[in-house]
């Protein structure tokens, strides 16, 4: 499938920053900038932010995600939530698995599986992260983490659900490091998870998942990352608390 058919889509992570009264500064800020983007444009936001960020961006393009989700209804869970409480307030994606979950919080391979499929039975849209640290690709082995991890976290998702799964490849020593991959090596890695994809799957469903690039992606290098065949998007950290810098990403990307 021809890039240009997939959806282009910049996601900010905010991960543990702005109040809800520093949010909608900054959604005010960023939704007149990215207005006419010609990509989808989402904002992810810690939990408390979650209905601030929603009604500050009634009527724009500006799409809300959280940062991560429980995989039960309901229960004895205490500081977790839902899928459900989520899709009540109106939120459309989930960003799961992401590393520093992975690094600090205990995630494994097996609980980003049950939290995709849950918010894929609910109805949101989840944005798995992948990556391989620095210690695996000095070690060759990134084609294998990144399979295995691919392999896992999809266990289970059907063929339709994958329609609604976005894969952002997020090298580990490039999250916050100023340290990005190439180019290049940003399109080696998100090549090879489509053809997973298409292993698993195949090779038309594989095409039509949209694969982010995720690690000190910002206003400078984008240009170039995006430009990249199987780069179909950004998940962006520092640079998504920056509207100019943003913005200027989601630029990029509609081109
Ligand atoms: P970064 O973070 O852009 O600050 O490197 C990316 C991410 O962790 O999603």
């Amino acid at each position: 499938m021809d890039k240009a058919k997939r959806k282009a889509i910049i996601a900010g992570n905010w991960k543990m920053n702005k109040t809800p009264k520093e949010a909608k500064e900054l959604l005010s800020a960023m939704a007149p900038l990215v207005a006419d983007a010609d990509c989808e444009v989402i904002a992810c936001v810690p939990y408390v932010d979650l209905a601030t960020a929603i009604e500050a961006t009634a009527g724009t393009n500006i799409k809300i995600g959280a940062e991560n989700c429980h995989w039960a209804e309901s229960g004895a869970f205490t500081g977790e939530i839902s899928t459900g409480m989520l899709k009540e307030i109106g939120v459309e994606y989930v960003v799961l698995g992401h590393s520093e979950r992975r690094q600090y919080f205990g995630e494994t391979d097996e609980t980003v599986n049950k939290r995709t499929k849950a918010a894929l039975a609910a109805g949101l849209k989840p944005i798995v992260c992948v990556g391989e640290l620095l210690w695996e690709r000095e070690c060759n082995i990134t084609e294998e983490v990144i399979a295995r991890q691919i392999k896992l976290d999809l266990w289970d998702v059907t063929e339709d659900e994958l329609k609604n799964v976005v894969i952002a490849y997020e090298p580990v020593w490039a999250i916050g490091t100023g340290k990005t991959a190439t180019a290049d090596q940003a399109e080696e890695v998100c090549a090879f998870i489509r053809a997973q994809l298409a292993k698993l799957y195949n090779q038309d469903a594989a095409d039509a998942v949209t694969i982010q690039y995720g690690g000190s992606m910002n206003d400078g290098n984008a240009d170039e990352l995006l430009s990249k065949t199987n780069v179909d998007g950004g998940l962006i950290g520092g640079a998504s608390l920056v509207a100019e810098k943003f913005a200027a990403i989601v630029k990029a990307a509609s081109k």
